[in-house]
């Protein structure tokens, strides 16, 4: 079965073509990042303009890289939430129009489900259900027990911000570009990470939860106090505060993905995915710790599946509709949700 995946909830416009929710015949990822650039962070009526102009291209893009015309498709899906208003409406309102004209199922996915999916593109092989996995990105930061194709307990999430939106604050408090991640992964490659002692919020805290509201401010903090002593935040320093920053970030999320994992004892394997899972230092910390402890564990196959795409949104419904086999996918029950109900 091929499906037509559409994405567009946040800053990127990404359409894509997916066989039997593992094999990507087709992934364009549009992004709006320059202009998001140019402000720090992102403005939700600028992305949504964004994704209005390149849906279309992006869709044709698709279709040309897949050698497909719509015809060929057996269903279209969208992410229908959660997501920033504007921008979701117009890849839902683009995939309702094209669901009604070709008269194809259209297949409404959570973007979280989509990030789950993401490890199975490129992989023939299902996971070892049940496994653990820990999702997180600029939107979303959970911890999930997958226990087949497409049936997702969420054990925790983070309070406040997500680990990738203290990225992105973080990484403005250093005077460091944005999207922040990648730009702290970036610096602190050159920094030490025991350089400054920052806190490990809710490491200890018994539950499956996160909060990271409270490591941003202490990176403030800290700056502020390093810049009233005369220090200025470049080289060594923006390098080690960095480094010392994603660090406590890291240590918390692999803490608790293995208490998860040990505390659910059937579970096999453990997963990784959003815009977060592409930190090459949470890659390691939990590698490490996996080896030791004998425990497999994944990552998307490639660094497009970890940031936002259609390819796994196109994958999570083709899972969807194997799940829910009496649904008629019809484009007027489509509207966008802002729930954290995965199904
Ligand atoms: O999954 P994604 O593309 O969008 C959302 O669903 O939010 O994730 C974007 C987030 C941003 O916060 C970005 O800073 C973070 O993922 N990110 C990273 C890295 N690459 C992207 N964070 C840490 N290290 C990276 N290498
Ligand atoms: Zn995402």
């Amino acid at each position: 079965m091929k499906i037509l995946g559409i994405e567009t909830s946040c800053d990127e416009t990404a359409a894509a073509i997916v066989e039997d929710g593992w094999q990507v015949l087709s992934n364009v990822v549009e992004s709006s990042v320059t202009q998001h650039q140019a402000t720090g962070g992102i403005v939700p009526e600028v992305a949504a303009r964004d994704a209005a102009k390149k849906i279309i291209p992006a869709l044709d893009k698709a279709m040309a890289e897949a050698e497909m015309t719509i015809d060929e498709v057996d269903a279209i899906a969208v992410t229908a939430g959660p997501g920033l208003p504007g921008s979701l409406l117009v890849g839902i309102e683009t995939a309702r129009t094209l669901a009604y004209i070709h008269k194809k199922p259209l297949v409404p996915v959570h973007h979280v489900t989509g990030h789950l999916c993401s490890n199975r593109l490129h992989r023939e092989k299902p996971p070892h259900f049940p496994v653990i996995v820990l999702t997180v990105s600029g939107g979303h930061n959970e911890l999930v027990l997958w226990q087949s194709d497409f049936s997702f307990e969420i054990l925790g999430y983070s309070v406040d911000d997500s680990a990738g939106e203290a990225f992105d604050k973080g990484a403005r408090i250093l005077g460091l570009g944005f999207p922040g991640g990648p730009e702290i992964s970036r610096v602190a490659e050159k920094g030490n990470e025991k350089a400054y002692k920052f806190p490990r919020p809710m490491e200890k805290s018994g539950d499956y939860n996160f909060s990271f509201s409270g490591l941003k401010t202490a990176l403030l903090y800290k700056v502020q106090e390093l810049q009233e002593s005369g220090l200025k935040i470049t080289g060594n320093v923006q390098a080690d505060l960095a480094a010392s920053f994603q660090e406590a970030i890291c240590e918390v999320l692999s803490t608790k993905l293995f208490n998860a994992f040990k505390e659910f004892p059937d579970t096999n394997e453990i997963f990784i995915s959003g815009g977060v899972s592409a930190n090459r230092r949470l890659r390691e910390m939990i590698f490490l710790r996996s080896e030791k402890m004998q425990i497999a564990f994944h990552y998307p196959e490639k660094l497009t599946y970890c940031t936002d795409n259609a390819a796994m949104i196109a994958g999570a419904a083709y899972w969807k509709m194997q799940e829910f086999t009496e649904n008629q996918w019809d484009w007027r029950e489509v509207r966008p949700f802002f729930t954290k109900d995965l199904s």
